[in-house]
């Protein structure tokens, strides 16, 4: 894991076959079905290091040998929220890591100023407790990831129970999300070069949405 001395809470997955991976991906000739595929198998390495540190406690086991004691996850079951619709792309790999976990949405879209509007939000009755995975794919402006961030903790939910997870990042973005958000871990397999004029990551992989779903 690699880490930037500007972003103390960032956290850049830079594990050899993420980084393959995401390579795949920004290639502009990659079909839907590859780029969705790719998004799936990056959302499960990255979920893999991004829950490393999740408790565990001790629990009688009987294997067909033998009584023991063996580790298994503790404490409430935990909150995939991926932020519509490009966040749809990786929630389910996470589902399929934790497959006993609860999900939420939070709908957001970009108005002309690139600034969210919130559509929807539908999220488990009981959010004390929880840890709660926030995904989408691109913090291209920051403004986004931070207002979903900003959903959960009216709700009451402490920034430290909240992850963030995404693939590309530009530093404009991950600058305003650390600034409105401290107290939040984000996770990126690259921390990009920059945004453009029409706010899109450079070099990043273009509209991620888009090329998940295959519309323009
Ligand atoms: N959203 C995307 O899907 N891509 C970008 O580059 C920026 C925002």
């Amino acid at each position: 894991m690699k880490t930037d001395p500007r972003f103390p809470r960032l956290h850049i997955v830079d594990h050899p076959l993420v980084q393959h991976k995401l390579s795949l991906m920004r290639d502009k000739r990659t079909s839907t079905r590859d780029f969705r595929e790719l998004l799936s198998e990056l959302a499960l390495l990255m979920g893999y290091e991004l829950t490393r540190d999740f408790p565990v406690a001790l629990e009688e086991v009987e294997t067909p040998v033998a009584h023991c004691w063996s580790p298994m996850l503790t404490g409430k079951k935990c909150v995939i929220v991926p932020v519509l619709r490009a966040g749809l792309g990786m929630s389910d790999a996470l589902l399929t890591l934790m497959p006993s976990a609860r999900v939420g949405h939070i709908g957001l879209y970009r108005d002309e100023n690139h600034r969210p509007v919130e559509y929807l939000v539908k999220l488990p009755a009981q959010l004390e407790g929880r840890t709660f995975i926030v995904v989408d794919p691109m913090v291209a402006t920051g403004y986004s990831g931070a207002h979903a961030v900003d959903v959960l903790k009216k709700r009451g939910v402490p920034g430290e129970s909240i992850r963030f997870m995404a693939l590309v990042a530009a530093p404009e973005g991950v600058e305003v999300f650390s600034k409105l958000h401290p107290d939040v871990d984000l996770y990126v397999a690259s921390l990009d070069e920059r945004l453009n004029e029409n706010a899109y990551i450079v070099p990043g992989l273009g509209d991620a949405g888009d090329r998940i779903f295959g519309t323009k």
